[in-house]
């Protein structure tokens, strides 16, 4: 047998040695406090249960499903972007569901990417982003987001060559892992950097919803242009705590969403209807547990941010997103750091270069666990005695 030379481009998957050092610690009883995956804690709402269950029933709902999905899940897309951006969409043109946004995020690399050619990432970043890009042949260049910066790409430091060759670019607010978010200029700087450069854009945006202190973060389609050049990707995943049941969409660019058409109409046949009724009825329904669930986010994350600032790691306090990206203290690797706080207090994050080399320096902690973990969890970053300390 022999594999295709692709899967050895693929890097180490970090979080795989974390995993396993979790593991071990918990099959010797250590009690692990695990701020590393970004899974909401909070349950489905019930109203879109009952849709699933309800759905699940009726035998038409056993039987494939289209790629394309339900005309009234397209049109209930389009109508909670007009409702939430203002943004008009055509339904039947402008609007996929995904199995979850990441299945699109992988599989649009397919629509773009010769062997060799260019696509720009955001670096620290979520990983399917260059993942899709290697897979399908190409080579993801890297586009730093510095806090100096506050973790924007510089369009400015990217060699005209290189930015001429990109097919693609990604970008991602407000951010994951950084916290980071966009407002509409920096949007239309992207739109116009796309057009000089003849690229497209994929905005990655499932944490619009997750937001703090009255902010509200804006949509790339936003920007009148932005359908000329790209599209962006959604999730009900954050939104309606449905990590679980695989859903998400992208819109924008007609002829980009027709691509990812082609593409997935011969590898998936779609999502399970039921689940896809549930989401008409999330986007339609009570969008109450939005407010709640940003609530307790943001209780939490006021706590953490306090707690890390008194054992001196400086963190921002993200204004949307539940991470929090923070500074290690000088001395370590975030690999190291990340393996101090597990073996001495039992904390498991994420180390920043599981993001990219750019995430050297930085841990992200994810407020994704219940409240009472999350007190553990601070009491014992409290007792932290680290080296500088
Ligand atoms: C930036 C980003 N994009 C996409 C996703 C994938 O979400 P989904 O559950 O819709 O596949 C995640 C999940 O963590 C994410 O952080």
């Amino acid at each position: 047998m022999e594999l295709a030379n692709r899967l050895t481009k693929l890097p180490p998957y970090l979080f795989v040695e974390i995993n396993q050092k979790i593991a071990d610690l918990q099959t010797k009883g250590k009690d692990i406090v695990n701020f590393g995956v970004g899974d909401p804690d909070l349950p489905t709402p019930s109203h879109i249960i009952e849709r699933i269950c309800q759905a699940a029933r009726d035998p038409a709902n056993h039987r494939y499903p289209e790629t394309d999905g339900l005309l009234e899940l397209r049109q209930a897309i389009a109508e909670w972007y007009e409702r939430r951006f203002g943004i008009t969409l055509n339904p039947a043109k402008e609007v996929l569901p995904l199995i979850g946004s990441k299945e699109g995020i992988g599989h649009i690399a397919l629509c773009f990417v010769e062997p060799g050619d260019l696509t720009l990432v955001p670096d620290p970043g979520y990983p399917p982003f260059s993942l899709g890009t290697i897979l399908a042949g190409g080579e993801p260049y890297s586009m730093p987001l510095r806090e100096e910066n506050d973790f924007l790409p510089d369009f400015g430091i990217i060699p005209d060559e290189v930015a001429d060759k990109a097919k693609l670019m990604w970008l991602n607010y407000p951010n994951n892992p950084t916290g980071a978010i966009a407002d509409l200029d920096f949007f239309e700087k992207a739109v116009h950097f796309a057009q000089q450069h003849h690229l497209a854009i994929c905005h990655d945006a499932p944490y619009t919803e997750v937001a703090f202190d009255g902010y509200k973060p804006p949509s790339f389609m936003q920007i009148p242009e932005a359908k000329e050049v790209g599209v962006e990707f959604h999730s009900l995943s954050k939104t309606y705590h449905m990590t679980g049941w695989r859903i998400g969409m992208v819109v924008g660019n007609a002829d980009i969403v027709n691509a990812l058409f082609r593409v997935k109409s011969n590898l998936d046949s779609g999502i399970p209807q039921a689940i896809q009724y549930a989401a008409v009825e999330a986007l339609r329904g009570s969008q109450e547990h939005i407010v709640e669930g940003n609530t307790v986010f943001q209780r939490r994350r006021d706590k953490l941010v306090k707690v890390l600032s008194e054992i001196g790691l400086k963190a921002r306090i993200p204004k949307a997103t539940f991470y929090i990206w923070a500074k290690i203290p000088r001395g370590y690797t975030s690999m190291d750091f990340t393996k101090e706080l597990l073996n001495e207090v039992g904390i498991a994050v994420t180390p920043g270069t599981g993001y990219g080399k750019e995430g050297e320096g930085y841990i992200r902690f994810s407020l994704t666990i219940s409240d009472d973990r999350l007190e553990e969890g601070v009491n014992r970053l409290s007792s932290w005695q680290g080296r500088s300390r």
